[in-house]
């Protein structure tokens, strides 16, 4: 399956990571960041758990048809019900494998599972016999995995891989693992598992602790060979282990980690922006990688330094992750050539519809702005090609406000094909609008969080807004950019709407929750 010394790497960006709160995706946000992964190089994707919706066992077989080169696994708890419907869904994938799993410490087996360890034992054989039954490419995990017993977890290893399992996983739940405490139970377990070098050892860490990538890295070290990953590090709770964290460290530190993946480091950021963009989950600045201010040297006496050497700051080269030195590049009179260019420079392939859609777009916002970005036409892209068939679309804006007058909006929606408009007040132009389009819509979500900032410095920058909108104890974030801010302000909420009303439809289920 891999040399020694290559790393698989398992990207659970569209499961694991899907269960960041707000970040769920429809199937065809789902499948361009499949297809995104697989040119990024992942050698398996977690396409989701089949048999929680029908929304995720659609996404989960549209992936596992579309994709050539990278296996494609189905979550499943280890039951005969979920392992039938994940084979269902991944059985026309190239490569699929089934992820069965079961928790195995005392405290989730006693309290959620209510499940003597015996019993615990016999179902995670039996699920995997009846994987194996489909597939030779079984993976299983034993849910909080580091705070079980460990000759508990070893016994049970050992009884999976006689079952048929190829790849076993030992998943930090809760994220409670200290490095040096993880890779000595990887050690152990390698130690005192029968067969376990017949198999592949995987670990998934979650950040709780802020040491998801400290644990995984020490376990790399300690034998595992898989690891479990997500785009951004988004994820339950305080998210998964950092793919781009996990790579570029093994890259930039090879005298530690000598160790290779089939991962194109060129693409990172690219996916890195499409991950934020389809989910609505902004990279914070100092994220390291990926975040904004990553390579950004601002402090003069770095500066003085980077221009004589960049190596006396710069530990890595931005273009090694596929940051695009040259930003700004085009304007006006740039044409649809030159933008395609610049876009696939920038890690994106549109077809040639989507290309025209956002040539529009482009020619538009350059009437208003002189020099258009990179985070400019990432924005475009994301208005024009990322975003399905919606139920709401803005079709015109106008607003009144200022110091002197009363805020008031009109506005007119397309819903489901059909025009409707109307005009409202607010305590200001913001609220206006949103009161009108909360009125037009019949929708009664409840804003949580609302934040604007500019996309690119200048007075005539895009501003980009993002909400987080509650309904019904359902959480959707939405994104919009525009010049102006108040029609920007309205494209957010009309997005955010949008991912309501698709999960009131497909609800995100979570695996764990039996
Ligand atoms: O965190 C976890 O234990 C998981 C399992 C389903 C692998 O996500
Ligand atoms: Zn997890």
């Amino acid at each position: 399956m891999t040399d020694d010394n290559q790393i698989i790497i398992f990207d659970t960006t569209l499961r694991d990571g899907e269960q960041s709160p707000g970040a769920s995706m429809n199937q065809m946000e789902k499948l361009r960041i499949a297809t995104q992964l697989e040119k990024l190089g992942v050698n398996v994707i977690e396409a989701g758990f089949p048999a929680a919706s029908e929304g995720d066992f659609g996404a989960v077989k549209a992936i596992a048809k579309a994709l050539k080169t990278t296996q494609v696994a189905a979550l499943c708890r280890a039951n005969t019900n979920d392992i039938n419907r994940g084979w269902e869904a991944v059985k026309d994938a190239a490569y699929p494998r089934i992820h069965t799993f079961i928790a195995t410490s005392e405290l989730h087996m006693k309290y959620k599972l209510q499940m003597e360890p015996d019993q615990v034992l016999q179902q995670a054989i039996e699920s995997v016999k009846l994987a194996a039954s489909y597939t030779d490419n079984v993976e299983f995990s034993a849910e909080d995995g580091s705070r079980s017993d460990p000759d508990f977890l070893c016994r049970v290893f050992g009884a999976v891989i006689e079952a048929g399992a190829t790849t076993i996983n030992l998943p930090d739940t809760v994220g409670y693992a200290i490095p040096e405490e993880f890779g000595e139970l990887v050690e152990y377990v390698q130690k005192n598992t029968p067969n376990i070098d017949k198999v592949i050892l995987s670990v998934h860490c979650h950040n709780d602790l802020g040491l998801a990538t400290s644990n995984t890295l020490t376990a790399i070290n300690a034998g595992a060979r898989q690891v479990e990953v997500t785009i951004n590090g988004i994820g339950e709770r305080a998210g998964n282990t950092s793919l781009e964290e996990i790579v570029m460290s093994l890259h930039t530190r090879p005298n530690f980690f000598p160790f290779t993946t089939s991962i194109d480091t060129k693409r990172i950021y690219p996916t890195s922006r499409l991950v934020s963009m389809i989910t609505g989950i902004l990279v914070q600045p100092n994220r390291p990688i990926v975040g904004a201010n990553a390579f950004a040297h601002e402090a003069g006496i770095h500066q003085d330094g980077m221009l004589k050497n960049p190596m006396t700051y710069e530990i890595m080269k931005p273009e090694t992750i596929g940051l695009s030195k040259n930003s700004l590049v085009l304007g006006k009179h740039s044409g649809r050539h030159a933008l395609n260019a610049h876009i696939q420079e920038m890690g994106y392939d549109l077809s040639k519809d989507e290309l025209n859609t956002v040539f529009e777009k482009f020619k538009r916002l350059a009437d208003k702005k002189k020099n258009i970005q990179d985070e400019d036409i990432e924005a475009l892209i994301n208005e024009g090609v990322l975003r399905s068939a919606e139920v709401f679309c803005l079709e015109y804006i106008h607003v009144l406000s200022g110091n002197t007058v009363f805020p008031t909006a009109s506005v007119q929606l397309n819903i489901n094909g059909r025009p409707v408009q109307g005009a409202t007040d607010g305590n200001g132009p913001i609220d206006a609008v949103y009161n009108i389009i909360s009125k037009l819509t019949g929708t009664k979500s409840e804003l949580l969080r609302f934040t604007i900032s500019a996309l690119t410095e200048g007075t005539d920058a895009q501003g980009e807004v993002t909400v987080r909108l509650q309904e019904d104890g359902i959480v959707a974030l939405g994104k919009g950019a525009d010049p102006d801010i108040i029609t920007a302000s309205a494209l957010a909420y009309i997005n955010g709407l949008n991912r309501l009303e698709y999960l009131k439809e497909h609800p995100v289920v979570k695996a764990e929750n039996f």
